[in-house]
């Protein structure tokens, strides 16, 4: 299923990686400031029909495409065909194609492709994670005193501006520097090869995470949400990193009673 997960992958990716160069795509704002292009849409459908090709039984819930196949199958590939659509938008070439696959709703499979620079980053639940075929560990940088941290703004959800606002306010007094990519499940992957010493962000959606969810956790991470349980498969507020910076970040930056917001 790895196999096929990071064939439907590369796949797409080239076609990302082509339309890049030649533009000419289409751009439409789904909701405000948040953007699909139709070569979103052809991603999405070269993969789902790569994967249902192979397992014709199996569900698909993609970004643009929402649940497709069989509804009722234990197994559900979640995906997100271009992870970082606003970056392919501007031409700035930092974007991944996301696949995890889960069954009975744990995720067993992650594969995160970035075409740019030709790095694949995989995991199997219980057998560790990979970039293009080397074995990953997250970095043991354990406080946010000198920790380079990834994170996003709020963009989406600006009702909760002033709340992540008062968090970042706490991060950059105490870290050495932030980074913004604009593709959550790269973000992910980063903190699981040590590129990234720890990675927060609120209001992700499963597509922009099952995979570099499990491949940080198969590098020897965690993620939480911001009051440091599971939750974060809910909310989609995740803070993540070796366990110890998550620690740390958990109480002296997110200090969830004191930030009510950022838990909506
Ligand atoms: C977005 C990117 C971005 C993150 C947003 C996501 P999209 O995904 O991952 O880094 O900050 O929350 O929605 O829309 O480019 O697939
Ligand atoms: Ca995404
Ligand atoms: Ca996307």
């Amino acid at each position: 299923m790895l196999n096929i997960a990071q064939r439907a992958a590369r796949a797409a990716g080239n076609v990302i990686a082509r339309k890049i160069d030649q533009g000419g795509f289409s751009v439409e704002e789904k909701r405000k400031d948040d953007l699909v292009t139709d070569v979103d849409r052809e991603c999405e459908n070269t993969i789902s029909s790569m994967l249902l090709k192979s397992y014709r039984d199996h569900a698909i819930l993609g970004e643009e495409g929402g649940l497709q196949g069989n509804k009722d199958s234990e197994y559900v590939w979640v995906i997100d065909p271009i992870d970082g659509t606003t970056n392919f938008v501007k031409g700035l070439p930092h974007c991944a194609v996301s696949i995890g696959l889960q069954h009975k709703g744990r995720t067993i499979v992650g594969v995160v492709f970035d075409p740019f620079r030709d790095e694949m980053f995989s995991a199997a639940r219980g057998e560790g994670a990979s970039l293009n075929g080397t074995r990953i560990r997250v970095g043991q940088h354990k406080t946010i005193d000198g920790a380079i941290v990834g994170t996003a703004f709020p963009t989406r959800y600006r009702e909760r501006l002033d709340a992540y606002m008062e968090l970042f306010t706490r991060l950059i007094n105490q870290c050495a520097d932030v980074r913004r990519s604009g593709s959550a499940s790269l973000d992910l992957c980063y903190a699981a090869c040590g590129r990234y010493d720890a990675y927060l962000e609120q209001g992700l959606k499963p597509w922009d995470f099952t995979a570099g969810e499990l491949i940080l956790r198969e590098s020897g991470g965690i993620a939480t949400d911001f009051a440091g349980g599971p939750g974060f498969t809910k909310s989609g507020n995740i803070v993540s990193g070796n366990p110890q910076i998550v620690q740390n970040l958990l109480a002296k930056v997110c200090d969830a009673p004191n930030l009510p917001g950022i838990l909506r």
